[in-house]
């Protein structure tokens, strides 16, 4: 499967639909997301995190760039939002985070997509205009393994969510 669309119309789904994801992250991947301020990344990210059995509470990093969570797997939580060029996001060095064996995962990514791993999950968050509390979210599977990943995630949250 290459894309899916998810409505959540609440956080603590978009949360959930994250713990699903962290649960079928395996060692090296890659997840960017893109979306307005308040889209939703960090939740996301958050359910990610839970999804990794991470225990502390992620914080959004908007100020400071990479964050480590310790869980089942590292998880790495970047956010560009304060990059102004693909040039300063080069010069953070996160090559090293990005070819390791944990997870990923980068709110605003689209400020440097040229310098990211081709192969990632993307996950574009938007507003649902007159729903406040609802958020259209689009996934993309760049690459065989997270195709795969996706398949699994719709079957796996079937149940509260319905995809299109
Ligand atoms: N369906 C939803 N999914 C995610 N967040 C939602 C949803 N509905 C309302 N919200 C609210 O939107 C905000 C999202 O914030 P955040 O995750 O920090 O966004 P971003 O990281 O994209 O800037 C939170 O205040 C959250 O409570
Ligand atoms: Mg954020």
């Amino acid at each position: 499967m290459r894309s899916a669309t998810v409505v959540t119309t609440s956080e603590d789904q978009t949360v959930a639909l994250g713990r699903h994801i962290g649960g079928l992250c395996t060692a090296g991947d890659v997840v960017l997301l893109s979306g307005e301020l308040g889209a939703g990344k960090t939740c996301l990210i958050q359910g990610i995190a839970t999804g990794l059995a991470v225990s502390e509470y992620t914080f959004s990093p908007s100020f400071v760039l990479v964050r480590e969570y310790h869980g089942r797997l590292m998880l790495y939580h970047m956010d560009f939002y304060r990059m102004e060029t693909p040039a300063e996001v080069l010069d953070l060095g996160i090559e090293e985070y990005l070819d390791g064996d944990g997870v990923c995962a980068i709110e605003w990514a689209e400020r440097a997509a040229d310098h990211l791993p081709r192969e990632h999950l993307h996950i574009g968050l938007q507003y649902v205009p007159g729903a406040e509390n609802s958020r259209r979210i689009l996934l993309t599977a760049r690459g065989s393994r997270y195709e795969d990943m996706l398949q699994q995630l719709t079957t796996a949250t079937r149940s509260f969510a319905q995809w299109n």
